[in-house]
């Protein structure tokens, strides 16, 4: 998305923490600050210095189901980290903030997921998502801040970090595969997910600024293309052609079995063009991923908070 921007002129400022991120990820032309959306002073002083018109926050520590056991540090950075940002930003008449909520939100609510649904989020990655939307809607409301909310699905392709064992399916697979692992799939890989081709919602979120009709609204964004676990795995050892490898099934996770987001909404407020097939989105990923060389040895173990019901593996 900071590509996006920077092609299309604008002076884009990236702050990240490289927590998940790293530097090759940055665009050429654009200015890059290491820190956190936790330390406010340092935030303070961007805002002042900066004057920004918008306000694109993606940060986050997105690995859903590890987000039982690292509850109170989920909440500082994905929720805290967020409200220092909207402080900030009611306080400096940002013309729109843009965040990145998640379908997390809506918990295992039966699909298909249309954003007037009622949402109880089953879990603290999808509570402190929806606490930032509620935060973002109080904001309008107090202050006048407009937001336009994504709530995106199973995102994937070029540039993902494909070294976290707690999230991205995809770049499990691929990690997993490469180093010659065991392929870990949770229950019987029979939940299916809509899979989301990263370069086919990034321009239309870049843009969305320009659209102040979507101000002040909710939207899902994503692919409609159901596949199951099984099946992906069968897909992305085929493009990398891999011959031999052995599958470990674990212990099924509590998440839905089934999800599928509603793309109606989207569609009336925003160009909705591109549905890059998700076999055509594996294959780009994966030459990036052998042309790049990202591939790492796993992260060590995150410092778990609440070492009980972990995953099976973790
Ligand atoms: N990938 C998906 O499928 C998906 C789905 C729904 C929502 N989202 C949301 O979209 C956003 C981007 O997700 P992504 O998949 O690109 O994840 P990502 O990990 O690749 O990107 C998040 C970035 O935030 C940075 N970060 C984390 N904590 C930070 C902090 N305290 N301060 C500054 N930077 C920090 C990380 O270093 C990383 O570069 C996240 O908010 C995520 O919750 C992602």
């Amino acid at each position: 998305m900071a590509e996006d921007l920077v092609n299309k002129g604008y002076t884009v400022i990236i702050l990240d923490d490289l927590s998940g991120g790293v530097l090759e990820n940055i665009p050429k032309g654009a200015k890059f600050i290491e820190g956190s959306v936790n330390d406010y002073e340092l935030l303070k002083k961007l805002f002042d210095k900066e004057k920004f018109d918008y306000v694109y926050h993606l940060a986050a520590y997105a690995a859903e189901s590890l987000s039982h056991n690292i509850r109170r540090f989920n909440y500082e950075n994905n929720l805290i980290g967020s409200v220092n940002l909207i402080n900030l930003s009611i306080i400096h008449k940002i013309k729109c903030f843009v965040f990145t909520s998640s379908v997390a939100v809506y918990g295992h609510k039966k699909p298909p997921l249309k954003e007037n649904s009622v949402t109880i989020p089953t879990d603290p990655y999808g509570i402190a998502k929806y606490a930032v939307e509620l935060d973002l809607h109080s904001a309008y409301r107090n202050f006048g801040l407009n937001s336009i909310i994504f709530r995106p699905h199973n995102v994937f392709g070029e540039r993902q970090n494909i070294n976290d064992k707690y999230r991205n399916v995809i770049g499990i697979f691929i990690n997993q595969l490469l180093n010659g692992k065991p392929i870990t799939i949770f229950g019987d890989g029979e939940q299916s997910r809509a899979f989301t081709y990263i370069k086919d919602i990034s321009s239309i979120m870049a843009d969305s600024v320009l659209n102040p009709k979507a101000y002040n609204k909710v939207f899902n964004i994503g692919g409609t293309e159901n596949l199951t676990v099984n099946a992906l795995l069968d897909m992305t050892v085929e493009l990398m052609n891999i011959s031999s490898y052995e599958k470990k099934y674990l212990k099924v996770r509590n998440e839905a079995k089934h999800n599928l987001a509603s793309d109606e909404l989207i569609k009336r407020y925003f160009n909705v063009e591109n549905h890059t097939p998700i076999k055509v989105g594996l294959q780009k990923m994966i030459e990036w991923v052998y042309a790049s060389n990202r591939v790492k040895k796993e992260l060590p173990l995150k410092d778990v908070e609440v070492p009980i019901n972990l995953p099976e593996g973790w």
